[in-house]
């Protein structure tokens, strides 16, 4: 979704520090990009269609003067991407710039009653709208702190705001509604945006604004307020570790590489989760009469497998949803008596967000796990586990998926210790400790095969994918990414559910990619391989290394070292992250920034 930013600072010009500030928040959305400062009591309004860079070219952001201003990378939910779509939004008079994450759900409405007072509109945002309510209060004699408080409480919907008025050129004006935002408090200046890593070069001190808050910043000070009665708040600075470094590509020409390559660090990393809070999680979904485990997109494909590590390792039945539709499918059965886990590794995503806020009315023992500690969800959440991956800029899940397996494996074996059913629990974290190794073994062994595959399939009209058991959760998640970021039509199925229908697409030489550990399946998924081959299919085999029977039967065949039926889908989805990646950038497609995404979707 859009990200916002802004800066006040005691020395300008203040445009090179939002260009690099934007930069980072890209991975939020590129439709367009704008900025404004106030110099010499004016704005000053710099904004265009497409990636920054692309913009930049045209506008020269570094140009933009002053100390104070804000800026805007867009996915657009209102409005088409245009130049007069971009934020920021301005009123009539052009003193008041608005940049906005979220949806203002009652626009229409506002917007109709302020044409019929004769203001005028220019774009087709939501965000206008508030750009002109503030003008409307402060026509009628306010101030631009109180014109702003009286404008929010007309407004219903999501909303990360920052606001200039050219009347008050020292401040800027930041509202906060159910879209993440944040003050970076410096000597220097001070911030304000959707995520840390926009101003991490320049203050690690943060602070973290609630719903219905209202900060003021000037490069000297910041004041919160709260909305409902404009009394002050006083939060305390958080200092929190983000390194420079950390968000940077290190040497990898894409994100998405960096992060693929990085996950036998972030899985080490995720087995060391604090052992506090993975006893207080275990003990609330123990006593659980029922229990949810639900997700959007990968996170999804988390739940599933999740679902089988919990049914098969701990004896205990969950069901896992898509986030956007539980409330209709499920919503009834919540009571005090379940228990709701949320995966989500922005810890932002509204669908998921919405179902956190629904199961707490309903007295549900709402929990999460995310790799975003100071997220939304983890306020929502009476308990929260932190994958512990490290920052995920490419839009495409690597990282984030591999680690929240891991927190449910790690969930399921406690659990099963809880409750008795395994005396010891050491053989799975023998399996756990070895993991890194053999993740960084695969990443090496598979990588020359995998090219070679993706210049084979780079040409496809469809891809499918199939698995079986815990791994149809790897079918599914090896299927996303490669759609997501090739763009190549792709279907997943459970192997044994192609015969019901999906075979009938199979035609001389259509690839089928199968996954197929040495685990309980492993039998039966030989057949499906026979049905496919029979109609002139072609069997794309991940399997063990081993298995020469597989490899016989196979019209091509990756090998891959022996693991635990629960741990194989962290290793058997690396090769298919690398299989999309590779696939992507032969077609000449940017892998960090497939179109029409975002890497969190904050609207519903
Ligand atoms: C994954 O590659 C996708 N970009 C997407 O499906 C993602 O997993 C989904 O939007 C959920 O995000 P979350 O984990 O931040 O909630
Ligand atoms: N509703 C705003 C727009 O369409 C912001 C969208 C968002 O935050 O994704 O421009």
């Amino acid at each position: 979704m859009c990200r916002i930013f802004a800066a006040a600072l005691a020395e300008g010009p203040v445009g090179p520090v939002l260009k690099a500030g934007l930069k980072r928040l890209e991975y939020g959305g590129y439709d367009s990009s704008g900025m404004a400062a106030v110099d010499q009591g004016k704005l000053q309004i710099k904004k265009g269609v497409g990636k920054l860079d692309e913009v930049d070219k045209s506008v020269k952001f570094d140009e933009l003067p002053g100390c104070i201003g804000i800026a805007h990378n867009r996915w657009a939910t209102h409005g088409y991407p245009s130049v007069t779509n971009a934020h920021p939004q301005v009123d009539c008079t052009g003193k008041i710039a608005v940049v906005h994450n979220g949806v203002i759900e009652n626009f229409f409405e506002i917007k109709e009653r302020l044409a019929e007072n004769g203001h005028e509109f220019k774009s087709r945002t939501d965000t206008e709208v508030i750009a002109h309510l503030i003008e409307d209060y402060i026509k009628k004699g306010m101030d631009f702190l109180n014109g702003t408080i009286n404008a929010m409480k007309d407004l219903r919907g999501s909303y990360a705001l920052a606001i200039l008025y050219s009347a008050e050129p020292n401040t800027v004006i930041l509202v906060k509604n159910e879209s993440p935002l944040m003050l970076g408090i410096s000597d220097e200046g001070n911030y304000a945006a959707s995520d840390a890593v926009a101003f991490v070069d320049h203050t690690n001190r943060i602070i973290h604004l609630e719903d219905g808050e209202l900060a003021v910043i000037t490069p000297k000070s910041y004041k919160i307020y709260r909305i409902s009665d404009g009394e002050s708040v006083n939060h305390e600075i958080e200092t929190v570790d983000i390194s420079v470094s950390d968000v940077d590509k290190g040497g990898y020409r894409h994100y998405m590489l960096k992060e693929i390559m990085e996950q036998p660090v972030a899985i080490s990393y995720a087995l060391n989760l604090q052992a506090q809070y993975l006893d207080v999680v275990s003990e609330l979904v123990r006593r659980s009469r029922i229990t949810y485990l639900i997700g959007a997109g990968s996170s999804y494909h988390s739940c599933m497998a999740g679902s089988y590590m919990l049914s098969q390792i701990s004896g205990m039945p969950t069901i896992p949803a898509v986030a956007s539709e539980f409330i209709q499918q499920f919503g009834k059965t919540l009571n005090p008596d379940s228990t709701t886990i949320l995966a989500s590794q922005s810890g932002e995503t509204a669908d998921v967000l919405k179902v956190a806020s629904y199961a707490r009315l309903k007295a549900s023992t709402v929990i999460s796990i995310t790799n975003v500690v100071s997220s939304t969800i983890t306020r929502l959440s009476r308990a929260y586990i932190v994958q512990q991956a490290g920052p995920e800029i490419g839009v495409a899940a690597t990282k984030t998926y591999t680690t929240q397996l891991l927190v449910y494996y790690q969930l399921a074996v406690e659990l099963a210790r809880k409750s008795g059913s395994i005396t010891e629990a050491n053989s799975y974290m023998k399996g756990l400790h070895e993991l890194p190794r053999l993740a960084e073994k695969v990443l090496e062994d598979v990588s020359e095969p995998v090219n070679r595959l993706a210049a084979e399939l780079k040409d496809a009209n469809h891809i499918f994918f199939l698995g079986r058991g815990i791994n149809t959760a790897t079918a599914y998640e090896g299927r996303l990414k490669m759609l997501e970021i090739s763009y190549i039509p792709s279907s997943a199925f459970s192997a044994g559910e192609s015969k019901h229908g999906p075979i009938a697409l199979i035609e001389n030489n259509s690839p089928v990619i199968f996954v197929a550990p040495d685990d309980t399946s492993r039998k039966v998924i030989m057949g499906n391989i026979m049905e496919i081959k029979a109609r002139g299919g072609k069997a794309i085999v991940f399997g063990d290394e081993n298995d020469s029977e597989l490899k016989q039967a196979s019209d091509e065949f990756i090998g891959m070292p022996q693991i635990d039926e629960m741990l194989s889908p962290i290793i058997y989805i690396l090769p298919l992250q690398l299989l999309a990646y590779n696939t992507a950038i032969l077609k000449g497609y940017d892998p960090d920034k497939p179109r029409n995404l975002a890497k969190s979707v904050t609207v519903l």
